[in-house]
């Protein structure tokens, strides 16, 4: 058994923030994306990993993922020049794929259940395709299913706009070897790309065996900002380990589980957790509230933020009002300037979001 992680395309929905850098490496809990899907497909004790690049994003991914060998995995890059679809992905990697069978992994998804248990189910019932489905209350919006009662898949379609179900999709998916055989017979769709989702269509055509499982757990595809917060808020929630690295001043206060990284300096501030605060950042005279991720050398001063993830380099300083529900790119500085006449000034990148209340 294999992996496939898909992690090119481009990322439009996350702008600014994915003009430089992949999505795939938004950090939820300080931690990027798509490590959360390699953690897992290793827990499930697959280790050959393959991982599609873009060419617009591939080099940045690389470096920052490695080898595989602080995974326990081994891994190998596959550019994939245009993001011509996620049956297309498939389609460049059949030389590192050959005959095993496999799991397709988004590398924007993330889900909690634990993947051994549908790896099994793919591997003892002998199947052709495993797809796991979530209910959701915006089908058109995913890859949608409608299955019969024991779970077998009749019908899939890429975001209809009236859908058949409200099973959406989820970006993982198990395939033996005949799923090459059905994307070779697939054309592209209206918006010019190989879905994965005719391609399985395709073999249910053919009468193979496609089953479904539906998640217990949550499932995140983390291509929006809001979709991001969440994830950050569940991640925190369940998985962070409390941790007191750097110096924290006698005037601050750290309540609840809150991890903070080596090297970083805490001054008359107040951490509520959960909250994370990455490796050499500089907090002083601050409330850093729940569901908050702190980035290495991250700056903030006189300021009050909840609910927010702030990537390596942010600065806030001396903004006298409470920032929630923000996600600040890398190296973003935010700051009160005191001359006068009081205005706001700007520079803000393509695309950027800003709500002033
Ligand atoms: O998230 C679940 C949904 O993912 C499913 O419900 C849909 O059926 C499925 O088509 C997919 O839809 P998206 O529109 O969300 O796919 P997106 O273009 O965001 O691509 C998903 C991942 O695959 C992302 O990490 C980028 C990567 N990708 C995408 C394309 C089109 C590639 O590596 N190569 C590609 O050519």
């Amino acid at each position: 058994m294999k992996a496939l992680i898909l992690s090119g395309g481009k990322g439009t929905r996350l702008r600014p923030l994915t003009y430089t850098g992949a999505k795939q490496l938004v950090p939820v809990a300080n931690k990027p994306i798509l490590w959360y899907g390699i953690e897992s497909i290793v827990a499930a004790g697959i280790t050959d990993i393959g991982i599609i690049i873009s060419p617009e994003t591939g080099e940045e991914i690389q470096e920052v993922t490695g080898n595989g060998d602080r995974f326990g995995a081994n891994i190998t890059y596959i550019p994939q020049d245009h993001p011509l679809g996620l049956a297309h992905a498939v389609k460049i990697a059949q030389p590192f794929l050959g005959d095993a069978p496999f799991i397709m992994y988004l590398g924007d998804n993330l889900i909690q259940d634990d993947l051994k248990p549908f790896l099994s189910k793919f591997e003892s019932q002998d199947l052709d395709g495993l797809i796991l489905l979530r209910s959701v209350s915006n089908p058109s919006a995913f890859g949608v299913a409608k299955v019969d009662q024991n779970g077998r898949v009749l019908q899939l379609v890429e975001k209809p706009k009236v859908p058949p179900s409200n099973l959406a999709l989820v970006g993982v998916y198990f395939f033996n070897t005949v799923i090459h055989h059905a994307i070779a017979s697939i054309v592209p769709s209206e918006r010019g790309e190989l879905e994965i989702t005719d391609a399985i269509q395709a073999l249910i055509d053919q009468q193979k065996k496609v089953e479904s499982v539906q998640l217990n757990g949550w499932w995140l595809d983390t291509g929006k900002k809001d979709d991001l917060l969440e994830a950050n808020r569940i991640i925190l929630d369940t998985d962070l380990e409390t941790k007191k690295g750097g110096e924290i001043d006698s005037k601050s206060q750290i309540i609840g589980r809150v991890n903070i990284g080596e090297g970083s300096k805490i001054v008359n501030s107040t951490v509520r957790g959960p909250v994370i605060i990455g490796e050499n950042c500089h907090i002083e005279n601050c409330f850093i509230g729940p569901y908050t991720s702190v980035g290495n050398k991250v700056t903030l001063i006189d300021a009050d933020i909840e609910h927010s993830v702030l990537l390596e380099g942010a600065q806030i300083l001396e903004i006298h009002q409470r920032i929630v529900d923000s996600l600040i790119g890398r190296r973003a500085k935010l700051e009160m300037a005191h001359q006068r006449p009081k205005a706001l000034q700007f520079m803000i990148g393509d695309d950027t979001h800003i709500e002033l209340v």
